[in-house]
């Protein structure tokens, strides 16, 4: 089987954000873990091009809208490029497989007779691309989240049946699991209990869409269109545009994970969607929390946005991922903090994690023959540090399952605490001293070192680079994705006599002296 899963399309009106990125990071973890217990995985992100937002953007910039989406969507491949970011699929709802794609599950729908003609009044946010609840009768709204002014509409679209459906939604948006984290899914009932109403799936005088079937002058509703993205990415390069080929594909998807500001396009039209072309579900969607910058909502007015390429630049990928999945709980919002940021980055990454690596390697190397020493009683299965590692590795595993990555990250750093706690209360420096104490050094150095390669077999999914610097620096192959942890994690996998190679620091310290 397959594990499917999902960023959101991002829009390419404008360059990504840290919101997208955070996203990104976030289901690049998930998708690592899976790969490294051996499951195959199907790890899907993207880009959404149609509707009014991206033709205004491309007018703005003086280029046909192709063109914009053409190079928008070129600079967020090269980003996760530049990231490292392990997505199999990269799809542009632009691609022609996928107008066909919509194409055929709109005549899916029509079938199931949940298309009607009706008309659509309504205020409506064009950087949402959705119908606000505000009153008819409402002078000048503006949009809760983007705070600019909402239009007014007024026109004879398509709509989809979706009330229709409102007793699956409810059983499905009550049911363990489907929502997630559990204190989304309160918000999302609410909504369903007010009464599912069709909503439009149509637009009329919108060149920048796909054309309807049979519906002269109407193109999809871009949110109608874009969540078919996720069926269209799962076609091979060789495959025909072909709805049923999806089953084959890794159709259904296993989890979307989204901002909390898109849940109920994801938890409630989408599966009602699906429903009326007769597709299975996903298993999950998961809608995490937005992030400010110093307590403020970032935007581009404010002038405090951080650019994902400045941080990547200044501060490579290790620490942002650290910081983002170690600090926020996962469905929280969460306050991006430059001190915080450098503070964490420079403790756990630097000073714990590394240096215990560094230091430790350091007197083996010096102490017998430049490399790892003998194991002796260290190789036993119940060495306090072996034992550490079983659970932290266990903790991981459950942490991750449940995209925990805050837990995950804080039991790894636990261990290493541990360790460098061991090496400290067992002072190799001062028992090397005395002949008699050699045998007992060999030891704790070996468990310490064999500590290390299990943080850095754990941190694999959360933080890649670290992990392979790490892995490099105890002279071990790279991690295969393919059920490389189950391997990995036996205590004792490090060979006494392994030659070192010349420590070197496998975290740079952040100094920043200027705001990112
Ligand atoms: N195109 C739609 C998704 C279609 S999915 C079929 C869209 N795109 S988006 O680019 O505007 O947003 C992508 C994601 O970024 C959303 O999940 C949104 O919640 C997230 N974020 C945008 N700003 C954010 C923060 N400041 N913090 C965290 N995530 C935020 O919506």
């Amino acid at each position: 089987m397959t594990y499917t899963l999902t960023t959101p399309l991002y829009y390419v009106n404008d360059r990504a954000h840290l919101g997208s990125t955070y996203t990104t990071l976030a289901c690049d973890s998930i998708a690592r873990f899976r790969r490294l217990q051996g499951e195959r995985v199907t790890f899907i992100t993207g880009c959404d091009e149609h509707g009014l937002k991206i033709q205004r953007s491309a007018e703005a910039a003086g280029l046909t809208p192709q063109a914009h989406c053409d190079a928008i969507s070129g600079e967020y491949r090269d980003l996760w490029r530049r990231w490292g970011i392990s997505n199999d699929r990269f799809i542009r709802t632009t691609d022609p497989r996928h107008r066909a794609i919509v194409e055929q599950f709109f005549a899916r729908v029509e079938a199931s007779g949940d298309v009607v003609e009706g008309r659509q009044q309504g205020w409506y946010c064009v950087a949402c691309e959705e119908f606000k609840e505000e009153s008819p009768a409402a002078t000048e709204p503006h949009c809760p989240i983007h705070l600019r002014p909402l239009e007014w509409r007024d026109e004879l679209n398509l709509f989809f049946r979706l009330s229709r459906y409102q007793e699956p939604i409810e059983q499905l948006v009550a049911s363990d699991g489907f929502i997630a984290p559990r204190s989304r899914r309160r918000e999302v009932e609410n909504f369903v209990a007010g009464g599912l109403r069709d909503f439009s799936i149509s637009r009329l005088d919108l060149p920048w869409g796909i054309p309807v079937p049979g519906y002269d002058g109407h193109t999809f509703y871009v949110w109608f269109d874009a969540l078919l993205g996720y069926l269209s990415a799962l076609l091979e390069p060789d495959d025909p545009a072909d709805l049923s080929l999806l089953a084959k594909r890794g159709w259904p998807a296993q989890l979307h994970v989204i901002g909390k500001d898109i849940l109920r396009f994801h938890a409630v039209y989408w599966p009602a969607m699906l429903l009326s072309a007769g597709l299975p579900l996903p298993e999950k969607v998961f809608g995490h929390g937005f992030l400010t910058r110093e307590g403020q909502k970032m935007g581009k007015s404010l002038g405090n946005v951080l650019d994902p390429d400045v941080l990547l630049e200044r501060c490579g990928t290790d620490a942002v991922r650290w910081y983002l999945l170690r600090d926020i709980p996962f469905g929280d919002d969460g306050d991006f903090q430059q001190q915080r940021f450098s503070d964490l980055v420079n403790n756990d990454l630097a000073n714990t994690i590394g240096n215990l690596l560094n230091r430790t390697s350091s007197m083996a190397r010096r102490w017998f023959d430049g490399g790892v020493p003998p194991a002796g009683a260290a190789a036993t299965p119940d060495h306090p540090l072996a034992l550490r590692c079983l659970a932290c590795a266990q903790t991981v595993d459950g942490a991750l399952e449940g995209l925990d990555f805050r837990t995950a990250a804080a039991a790894i750093l636990e261990l290493a605490e541990a360790a460098n706690g061991f090496l400290n209360d067992r002072a190799p420096w001062k028992a090397i001293k005395a002949e008699e104490g050699r045998d007992g050094v060999a030891e704790d150095l070996y468990a310490v070192l064999e500590t290390s390669r299990w943080v850095a077999v754990l941190l694999a999914p959360l933080l890649p680079d670290l992990s392979g610097r790490m892995l490099e620096q105890l002279a071990q192959p790279p991690l295969v994705a393919d059920s490389g942890w189950t391997a990995a994690r036996h205590w004792g996998k490090l060979a006494s006599g392994l030659a070192l190679p010349e420590p070197t620091p496998v975290m740079h310290r952040l100094e920043l002296d200027s705001p990112l």
